[in-house]
């Protein structure tokens, strides 16, 4: 397998002002983070909340700029490939299903924009990719031309998978994808996304808090901790035997849902044992293994 998206050593810093005349605070949001993800794969991004998941999937999905480091798509620089260009090899997938479509278009006018957005074919193919895009979501044709505000949580999540889908992009940046959705909900677009990556050939990168939820879906992980990747590597040896001590850290502070359990800390001595800039302290895993979709 050729690798589709190659991350090269990018780093990203934000600029914040406390104050009026204090100079601007950087924020070290991606610290050298560098990896491949190869055609046809499914590459996890895991990681306590700030350690900068999001913020990676910006830069891959030009949002964002990298201060330094370079990525490379389907064989080509990211910086240098035309909007559309870019548009068909990489769509997103983002976390929210209620803020990321637009509730003045119906589900039909959503989900065609991108082809109507990039042009070159006719408006009765457009709608028909969309039927068909509909379809193979699982949304039943009578909402087609309902609103976003008239479905649920998982239904817009289907749509906002269709919408992405519908100029048959290689990779899809998925940003929490299923973490707004009811557990039972979000096992129903997990094995959508499966069934997709299948039918179409995708490969995914994929960010999740849930660890359960990566280890069915993802054939590598990559753990980032405080802007850095710290580990990577297979799924099936990474859950078996771990590593970093971070990534020791992640899976025994996974949250079994006993009642009065209190949350895990991260101790002292693991906080001190990996280089960061920030003082050490004591800080809860985000982690729900335990509550498998
Ligand atoms: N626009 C911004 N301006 C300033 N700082 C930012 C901005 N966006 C993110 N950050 C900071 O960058 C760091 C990484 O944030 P990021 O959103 O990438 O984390 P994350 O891993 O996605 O967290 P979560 O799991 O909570 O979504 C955090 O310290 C965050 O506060
Ligand atoms: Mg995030």
């Amino acid at each position: 397998m050729t690798s589709l998206l190659e991350v090269n050593n990018i780093s990203l810093a934000f600029r914040q002002r406390t104050g009026f005349f204090s100079p601007p605070q950087l924020i070290p949001a991606v610290k050298s983070v560098s990896m491949q993800v190869r055609e046809g794969e499914v590459m996890a991004i895991v990681g306590e909340s700030g350690s900068g998941k999001s913020t990676l999937a910006k830069l891959v999905l030009r949002l964002l700029m990298p201060d330094t480091g370079s990525i490379t798509i389907d064989g080509r620089p990211s910086s240098t490939l035309s909007p559309r260009d870019f548009a068909n090899l990489v769509q997103p997938v983002f976390q929210d299903p209620y803020s990321s479509l637009n509730p003045k278009r119906t589900l039909a006018d959503i989900i065609q924009m991108p082809l109507i957005v990039r042009g070159g074919v006719s408006a009765k193919e457009c709608q028909d990719r969309a039927r068909e895009l509909f379809g193979r979501v699982g949304l039943p044709m009578r909402l087609f031309h309902t609103y976003p505000n008239q479905i649920s949580g998982g239904q817009r999540q289907r749509v906002a998978i269709a919408r992405a889908l519908m100029l048959r992009p290689k990779l899809l940046v998925c940003d929490e994808p299923t973490s707004a959705l009811d557990v039972s909900v979000q096992a129903q677009i997990l094995k959508l996304f499966e069934e997709l990556k299948q039918s179409f050939g995708l490969t995914y990168l994929f960010i999740s808090h849930n660890l359960a939820v990566v280890e069915r879906i993802a054939d590598r992980i990559a753990v980032m901790y405080r802007g850095e990747i710290v580990e990577q590597g297979e799924t099936a040896p990474f859950f078996a035997a771990p590593r970093h001590p971070y990534s020791r850290m992640l899976l025994s502070s996974v949250l079994i849902p006993i009642a009065g359990r209190p949350l895990p800390l991260v101790s002292r001595d693991f906080e001190t044992s990996v280089s960061c800039e920030s003082p050490a302290t004591e800080r809860p895993i985000v982690a729900t293994r335990g509550c498998r979709p």
